[in-house]
């Protein structure tokens, strides 16, 4: 970087704060950098109990992660051996619908690109909008719709971002190809579809979700857009799976609640587990 660069970057808070949190992460990494990182939704973080050899990074040892402050998201790096390949696992995501601007709701994934590890899998729950995507599916991401009327990247470029980076393979096509070859031998039914992203935290009234429904929408939550923009600026490639946790708003019958979420994402977390231990297993 000449020293322009490198003044100028030291200067953009939000570089500065990229730099700090991938330092602490990387004082923590004994050996090379994992070149994967998985990012877990809403109940999904017992993936980290199947973490070989697990280093803990608490995210107040971590300068500007936040505490998350849903239930069902921990509040940790995870750092070791799954599926015998080396990983970085996110533990609590940082939502904008807790406060938080899009940048921070983007640290933890930008901290891994500027770490240089260059794959993204991300998990989350979701509400199934198509009427075949039954509680308890999951589903691959193949696109998504950022409704969230927020993005991760505007402001000053920073140092290893594109200013318009392209979004034409947001999820990556060789790595879906491999989650469908996973999904085949080990028996896992996998949907296919495309999730929108909201702001939330209110749930979608009946009449979004047909709104939804008509815009080409398959699932719906309230995370990954952001992550998966961050991360392409990058040129990280990204897999995202949606564990379906409930009908979204008006297909079923019943109200939703955040606990209902959690009991679904609960039961599925064998089939998901070894969903993502096969496809960490066989990634480039
Ligand atoms: N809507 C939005 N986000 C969600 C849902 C939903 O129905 N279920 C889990 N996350």
């Amino acid at each position: 970087m000449t020293a322009t660069g490198t003044a100028r970057a030291s200067l953009n808070p939000a570089a500065a704060a990229v730099d700090a949190a991938a330092a602490a992460i990387r004082a923590r990494i004994v050996g090379e950098v994992p070149r994967v990182a998985i990012v877990l939704g809403s109940g999904l973080g017992f993936i980290t109990e199947r973490i070989e050899d697990p280093v803990r990074l608490r995210y107040p040892e971590i300068p500007g992660f936040p505490q998350p402050t849903v239930p069902g998201h921990g509040g940790e790096l995870v750092i070791g051996r799954l599926a015998g390949r080396r990983v970085v696992a996110q533990s609590g995501r940082f939502h904008m619908y807790e406060g938080h601007d899009a940048a921070t709701s983007v640290l933890a994934v930008r901290a891994f690109g500027a770490l240089g590890i260059g794959t993204l899998l991300l998990t989350n729950a979701a509400g199934g909008v198509r009427r075949t995507l039954q509680p308890g599916a999951l589903m691959l991401i193949a696109d998504h719709i950022n409704l969230t009327g927020r993005n991760p990247l505007i402001g000053e470029v920073l140092p290893g971002e594109e200013r318009f980076p392209d979004m034409s393979d947001p999820y990556d096509r060789e790595l879906r190809e491999i989650a469908r070859e996973v999904a085949r031998e080990r028996r896992v039914a996998l949907a296919e579809g495309v999730y929108v992203g909201l702001l939330g935290p209110s749930y979608e009234t009946p009449a979004e979700v047909r709104m939804l429904e008509r815009l080409g929408a398959d699932a719906v939550g309230m995370s990954t857009v952001m992550e998966v923009i961050a991360a392409r600026a990058r040129g990280m490639r990204c897999l995202g799976i949606s564990t379906v946790t409930n009908l979204a708003c008006g297909i079923g019958a019943q109200p939703l609640s955040h606990a209902e979420v959690m009991d679904v994402a609960n039961a599925v977390r064998g089939e998901l587990a070894a969903l993502v231990e096969g496809i960490v297993a066989r990634l480039p």
